[in-house]
């Protein structure tokens, strides 16, 4: 059987990004981020991209920017009449809420006045659109310098020969997003950031370092980068390019210099030598930066810096993967690139809250479905330590939507996909490319030859890392020499086949590229508790007993039987992180359900119960005990009302108001929850207390957990994940409003509308619940509680100082919290 081997690899990152508009590191290279001072409008406009034209009336925004996050919702925005093949439906109906039931239809226009400070002769000037929602078509001076369909990918546009002397230039984007072009939210807009670059006619290009960690023992690492270098009319010049790699404490440790030659066709090759080198992985993400200063003669040209990681890593046949010599499962999510209550417009607290809240799941993989991140995720996962799958497409030639990519894949597929490449192949986060997510060629005649190709192009631009595809139709992409062609056979939900598909398989190992799809509503419980497929209830929520999945999915004990089981099984990457706006199966045609039911977390962020069954088995280092369900249940006196406990424990004993219910132990049942859940199956509720006593291997007692009878709403707690904020008018503090009783008891039915006032150094943001039927606006100052809490995010004003928040609600005594900002970056 065939092996692959992927020696070790490296990262790199190209351009420091600021918050500030005017950035960069040196006077050779800067990197402006154009934030401010956009104006914006809906629909389209004659003559838009004119300098002459007048956009006083449109309004000021701020960029990233999600034009159709505002809202309203509608049950006519973008409502598809269609027949979801990989649902297994039969007939077309009509899906309200698929693409989350926004306004992002239509066209947009995005004007600027565009300052390009130090430019001239010898200067160079290019855009990076690190992602537009969709079809961009930019304009300078009201020439259109470049177009990019997909909306997902980054691209750049060098627009040197478009500007004029004087100074004064216009840059016109205008945007359109097609009906039926998802099948989900995508959001519209710039909804990522937009980079002017100013460099020299001598440098270093958008992308332009690669650097690669050929060979990794304990005494050093071998560290390659190559470098390619612009000249005018791209002829040979005799340059030197000094680099230096610094380690994470900025000492340097090693340095070279090498001269151009003639035949070097533009690349230098370097390789420097790291001694003793720290290794990258989730758990220990160190990381070190090459810093490249490109000269001709004694003139500094450029500056250039390629922050990388040091990591080797194989999929092997028989045992799966492994990370620098560990035998290792991912622990993977899928996510959407929404934000949620942000929709699409990309903030990087917003990320890095995700993160730490997978982190503390110990999840230690992220599976960018099914589209290329935005550059501060990958950035985030180098730092902080994630494994991420980066995914292209979710179509090819065969359209899965009637407006889909499927239009553009065959003049933009290689494209698309050398842009991503290039973008990230120097990040140690990523560790395997996707070509593609349940794309329909698994069964066309001559889908194996697209996947070949398009595998071929991401192995000639890096042949460092292993290319995998997320396949649904089984049967069809073993028959059809599909799954055979990748390297790494990626399977959505289909546990109880791996056997199977491994002993038809060359590879060896394979993966569940995405796994369970599991559904649930947090804090809603339905009883009476039985394990159910497609369960619809009339108020569109789904049971948090995590019960309920669809056709095609599963709980997740089904998958954890198979990783448990089968070493050739290289991890899993659940369907989903976190809630994301559209596709809310099972409620695909019940408006006003609207946003996934999917999710570990919900659309604000919030843990559901479903959390900490699998914190229970990922995160290893700390303990995990969690009761359900919460035990305020008046009318359902003497009624069964089972309680489930999720811990790392192997047993625990259950206490309703003092009196001990047995104790459970994991158990190997034909009932697979036995070996994940402890299970009460027949309490009888009365109000008062649970308590579940958790037991270690040895019987001895290690922790315990209370749950107990709300009283009425009294007082609204407000909670912050952060309280030190960077005064950069970026950065964002999540703050979870709880409806509690008198002793501080969350109220898990309250459905008051808190209201938010925010003072002094910060304003309000945007608001969510976590509710996928909720219509309310998640950019107003208040909204209803579901389950008794939501989320406020509140973001800081350029100005250092103290921000006040406080939440009123009818008949609650108000909740207030002080966070703080600093000019100085506190994180
Ligand atoms: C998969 C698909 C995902 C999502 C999921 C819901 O088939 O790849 O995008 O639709 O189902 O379970």
């Amino acid at each position: 059987m065939p092996r692959f081997h992927y020696p070790a690899f490296a990262a790199g990152f190209v351009l420091l990004f600021a918050s500030a508009s005017v950035t960069g590191f040196a006077q050779s290279h800067q990197d402006y981020l154009l934030t401010d001072n956009w104006k914006f409008t809906k629909g389209e406009v004659a003559n838009a991209a004119a300098p002459a034209f007048r956009d006083a009336k449109w309004q000021t925004v701020r960029v990233p920017h999600d034009w159709a996050i505002y809202g309203p919702f509608g049950a006519d925005n973008d409502k598809q009449q269609v027949k979801i093949e990989q649902n297994k439906e039969e007939q077309a109906t009509v899906k309200t809420g698929r693409t989350g039931g926004l306004p992002f239809v239509g066209v947009g226009w995005y004007r600027r006045q565009l300052e390009v400070p130090g430019f001239g002769a010898g200067k160079r000037a290019v855009l990076v659109f690190d992602g537009a929602m969709s079809d961009a078509r930019v304009f300078i001076n009201g020439k259109e310098v470049g177009r990019w369909p997909y909306g997902y990918n980054s691209f750049h546009f060098d627009i040197t020969d478009y500007l004029q002397a004087s100074g004064n230039n216009t840059l016109a984007v205008r945007l359109e997003n097609q009906p039926e072009s998802s099948r989900w939210y995508p959001g519209a807009g710039l909804y990522r950031n937009v980079h002017l670059i100013v460099s020299n006619d001598v440098h270093i290009p958008v992308w332009g370092t690669y650097l690669t960690t050929p060979e990794i023992n304990t005494e050093f690492a071998k560290v390659r980068l190559k470098t390619k270098v612009e000249t005018p009319g791209n002829t040979f010049q005799p340059l030197r390019l000094e680099t230096e790699i610094r380690d994470a404490a900025g000492q340097v440790v090693a340095t070279t210099s090498s001269t151009l030659a003639a035949t070097d066709q533009q690349e230098f090759e370097q390789n420097l030598i790291v001694k003793a080198p720290k290794l990258w992985s989730p758990e220990t993400p160190t990381l070190y930066t090459a810093t490249s200063k490109l000269y001709a003669g004694d003139v500094l040209k450029d500056e250039y810096k390629t922050p990388f990681g040091i990591r080797s890593f194989k999929f092997e046949a028989g045992k799966g993967f492994s990370l620098n010599g560990q035998s290792r499962k991912f622990k993977g999510v899928c996510n959407h690139h929404d934000l949620g209550p942000l929709g699409a417009a990309v903030n990087k607290a917003a990320l890095r809250r995700q993160l730490v809240l997978l982190k503390d799941l110990g999840c230690d993989a992220i599976r960018t479905t099914h589209n290329m991140p935005a550059p501060e995720l990958v950035k985030l996962c180098d730092e902080m330590g994630f494994m991420l799958m980066v995914e292209s497409f979710d179509e090819w030639k065969t359209p899965k939507v009637k407006n889909g990519y499927s239009q553009y894949f065959d003049e933009w597929a290689e494209k698309d996909l050398v842009n991503m490449v290039h973008q990230y192949r120097s990040n140690p986060s990523v560790i395997m490319w996707s070509i593609g997510n349940e794309v329909p060629d698994q069964s066309a005649p001559g889908g194996n030859k697209l996947a070949k190709r398009l595998q071929d192009i991401v192995h000639r631009e890096d042949p460092t890392r292993p290319v995998t595809a997320g396949m649904d139709r089984i049967g069809d992409a073993i028959k059809n020499n599909f799954a055979s062609v990748l390297d790494i056979p990626g399977f959505n939900y289909k546990p109880q086949l791996y056997p199977d598909a491994d002993s038809k398989l060359p590879q060896g190992f394979l993966l569940g590229s995405e796994t369970a799809s599991t559904v649930s509503s947090r804090g809603v419980y339905k009883f009476p508790v039985e394990l159910a497929k497609q369960k619809k209830y009339p108020d569109n929520q789904s049971s948090s007993y995590d019960v309920e999945y669809c056709v095609w999915s599963q709980i997740p004990d089904i998958e954890f039987a198979a990783q448990d089981t089968l070493p050739y099984v290289a991890g899993e990457f659940v369907w989903t992180g976190f809630d994301y706006l559209g596709e809310p199966t099972p409620y695909d045609e019940s408006w006003p359900s609207h946003s996934s039911y999917f999710g570990i977390l919900d659309l604000a962020g919030m843990p559901k119960d479903r959390y900490y069954l699998y914190r229970a088995r990922w995160n290893t280092q700390q303990p995990t005990l969690h009761v359900l369900p919460h035990w305020t249940w008046p009318g359902r006196e003497g009624q069964t009302t089972p309680v489930y406990c999720y811990t790392n424990s192997p047993s625990a004993e259950l206490f309703v108001n003092g009196k001990s219910m047995g104790r459970q132990t994991k158990s190997n049942t034909a009932d697979l929850r036995t070996r994940n859940r402890l299970m009460w199956n027949d309490v009888q509720y009365q109000p008062g207390s649970i308590k579940v006593v958790a037991y270690d291997a040895q019987g001895k007692a290690v922790a315990e957990e209370t749950v107990r009878t709300a009283g009425k709403p009294h007082h609204i707690r407000l909670v912050a994940d952060r309280t030190q904020l960077a005064a950069d008018g970026q950065d964002q503090a999540y703050i979870t409003a709880r409806v509690e009783d008198a002793q501080g008891n969350l109220c898990p039915d309250a459905t008051e509308q808190l209201r938010f006032k925010v003072s002094g150094a910060g304003s309000f943001r945007a608001i969510g619940n976590g509710d996928p039927t909720s219509l309310e606006s998640f950019q107003a100052p208040q909204m209803h509680a579901f389950h008794g809490q939501l989320v406020a995010i509140v973001q800081t004003t350029g100005k250092p100082g103290a921000v006040r928040v406080q939440a009123t609600g009818k008949g609650l005594k108000s909740g207030e919290v002080t966070l703080q900002t600093a000019a100085e970056k506190v994180r």
